[in-house]
């Protein structure tokens, strides 16, 4: 009878204990101890991306052929870099018609670039007169590709982060390219601070 109850106990235990949740113990583990409430944590749903079969990032010399658009940050594109491949960025298309994505990128604009950019491009939000954000509506910005534009938004640059984490779905991303292209119409040129691309 003893020993029943043991095996129970140690059968109980066992089966309620993973100790690892994404490699790092956390208080779930205390949670999980009660075997009714485990079902959560080997849910597929709680880490979607740990399968190693599910690559999240382009296998480097493939072309993904639905999904995803690939990668182009210099180094490795899982981490925050700050910079990309010029040459690539310079070849990506802009794939939308700008004229329909304009209020889009209004909006998106406001909320992610003006706080530094300003609200016309000149450079002069709250900000970015703290940091030195350059005018987008200078000569140099009207210059640079879309495709430039775009990754600039996706990876950041220099001391400028990225909003490709914040801003993730490409359709957005262009959106907000094509109004900076709307900002560069309407303002008078500007002349670019030192510093290069
Ligand atoms: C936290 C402040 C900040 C925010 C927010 C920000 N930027 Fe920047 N941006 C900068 C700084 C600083 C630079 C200069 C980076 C460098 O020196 O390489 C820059 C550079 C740029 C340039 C290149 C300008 C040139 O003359 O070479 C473009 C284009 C640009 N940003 C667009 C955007 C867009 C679009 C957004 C919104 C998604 C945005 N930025 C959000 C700070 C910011």
């Amino acid at each position: 009878m003893a020993r029943k109850l043991l095996a129970a106990v140690a059968l109980l235990t066992l089966g309620g204990c993973n100790f690892y949740y994404n490699d790092v113990p956390s208080p779930d583990d205390l949670m999980k101890a009660v075997p009714w409430f485990d079902h959560m944590i080997t849910s597929r749903a709680a880490s979607p991306y740990q399968r190693a079969d599910i690559p999240r990032l382009t296998v480097p010399g493939t072309v993904p052929v639905t999904g995803s658009e690939g990668h182009w940050a210099t180094g490795d594109a899982s981490k925050l870099q700050y910079a990309f491949d010029i040459a690539v960025a310079d070849r990506v298309t802009n794939p939308t018609r700008p004229e329909e994505t304009l209020a889009k990128g209004d909006t998106l604009y406001h909320t992610f670039c003006s706080v530094c950019h300003g609200t016309a491009g000149a450079g002069d939000g709250a900000v970015g007169v703290k940091m030195a954000a350059p005018p987008i509506v200078s000569d140099r910005a009207r210059a640079y590709t879309d495709g430039y534009l775009y990754s600039i938004i996706r990876y950041g640059r220099g001391v400028m982060p990225m909003y490709g984490d914040k801003v993730y779905h490409p359709a957005d991303r262009w959106a907000i390219v094509n109004y900076v292209r709307k900002l560069q119409r309407d303002a008078a040129p500007v002349a670019a601070p030192g510093g290069a691309r």
